[in-house]
Parts: structure tokens; C-alpha cells; sequence
């Protein structure tokens, strides 16, 4: 099965799915992809995740919204720019979305009527939708309103970050804890749901489940 990685920022968890892809030895703790990414796709040219990419030989792209505001075309351009670069030239099995900062449209998601479309969160479902995400949690665990955070991947739908969950996991968060030290844990989480999670979404898709 083939994977397009969208992302947009230092691509930690797109080399989680690299070294998964990689990962033959069964009984290492950290768990195998069985798939091939086939591109990576970046709307910063500057992100670290894209000389990821480069090291492991997968392409890569960059679609810039605001070369595509310069060039005085609209957001609707731009998501289907990056929708039918995806559909056309990869036609993944899977599109997941490893920190890619924009909001996928209803028109983006038009494009993708298998609803072959995976994001990660770094907040628990219904918690803390949209952006700064792990701040927010942070600032509520000071509060006291909060005793523990989490992450999830889920389908992704128009309505940000409300798709139905594919896996989540808590994360507790510590009284000695700081913002980095929460992100630290949330990080490390987010390498395992994010491989696990394209594996469970994948047999899905593919119809692995029903032949077992
Ligand atoms: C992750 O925390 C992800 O959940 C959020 O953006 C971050 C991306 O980190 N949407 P990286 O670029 O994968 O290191």
C-alpha cells in the first residue's frame, strides 16, 4: 500500500512513519508500517520534514499558499492544487496529515470521496480542536480543569479535528511538568499512535481486516 505525507513543519513524526516503513525486525518495541510512503508533500519550503524526506529518497513537494496569494489565486486554488497533485500524480492508498498547518476544506475534501484522509491531534477527541493545541492543555492542567491530556489520529472530515477517532491515547500530565516537557511526552507518544494508527487505517482501506 502507498502513503503521501502531508506536513509543514520539522517532520518528526513523518520520520516516525519513515523508520516504520523501514522497521522489518517484528520484535523491536517500536512498531512496522508495512507500506510504501511515496511523497511528501510541504506548503514551507523551509521544512526540516522535506530534508527528511530527501535522506530516505522519497519525493518531494512544496505548495506554497502564499506563492499562490502572491500570484493573486485563492485559497480555493491552493487546496486544489495540493488535492489534485496528490490524487493525480501519487493516487496514494492513505493521505496523512503529520502536522500540515492548514484547515482541509470541504472543496479539498471533495477530492477524496474514499475518505482515505488520516490526521494526528495532540489533544484527546472534543478537547482542544484546532491549534496550540498542547498549550491550551497545558494552561487548563494549571487551571486544575484538566488532570491528563492526550493525543488521537483520526479521519479526517470539514469539521476540524472532529472525524471519527481511528486510535487515541491519554497522556498524563505531571505537577512538575513544563510546556516542553509536556510536548516531550506528547511527541514521543504521537511516533507511536501516528505508525500505528496509518497500520489500522491502511488494513481498512485495503480491506486487510475482512480477510482475517
Ligand atoms: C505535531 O504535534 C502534530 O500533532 C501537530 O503538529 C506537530 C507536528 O510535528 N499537528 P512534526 O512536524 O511532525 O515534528
Amino acid at each position: 500500500p502507498t502513503i503521501v505525507v502531508l506536513i509543514s513543519g520539522s517532520g518528526s513524526n513523518l520520520q516516525a512513519l519513515i523508520d516504520a516503513t523501514q522497521n522489518t525486525n517484528q520484535d523491536s518495541g517500536s512498531p512496522s508500517l508495512k507500506a510504501n510512503i511515496i511523497g511528501v508533500i510541504s506548503n514551507r519550503q523551509k521544512a526540516y520534514g522535506l530534508e527528511r524526506a530527501q535522506k530516505a529518497g522519497i519525493p518531494t513537494e512544496t505548495v506554497s499558499l502564499k506563492r499562490f496569494k502572491d500570484q493573486g489565486k485563492s485559497r480555493e486554488d491552493f487546496d486544489d492544487a495540493v488535492a489534485t497533485l496528490i490524487t493525480t500524480k501519487y493516487q496514494p492508498d492513505l493521505v496523512v496529515l503529520a502536522g500540515w498547518m492548514h484547515i482541509l476544506s470541504p472543496r479539498f475534501l471533495a477530492h477524496f470521496p474514499r475518505d482515505n484522509v488520516m490526521n494526528l491531534h495532540p489533544a484527546l477527541p472534543g478537547q482542544f480542536d484546532g491549534a496550540h493545541a498542547i498549550d491550551r492543555a497545558f494552561e487548563a492542567f494549571q487551571q486544575g480543569t484538566i488532570s491528563e491530556t492526550g493525543i488521537m489520529v483520526h479521519k479526517v472530515i470539514a469539521d476540524v479535528d472532529r472525524g471519527q477517532v481511528i486510535l487515541q491515547q491519554p497522556v498524563p500530565i505531571l505537577p512538575s511538568d513544563t510546556l516542553s516537557t509536556l510536548e516531550d511526552r506528547i511527541h514521543l507518544a504521537e511516533h507511536d499512535i501516528i505508525v500505528r494508527g496509518a497500520q489500522a487505517f491502511l488494513d481498512e482501506l485495503t480491506g486487510k481486516q475482512q480477510q482475517q
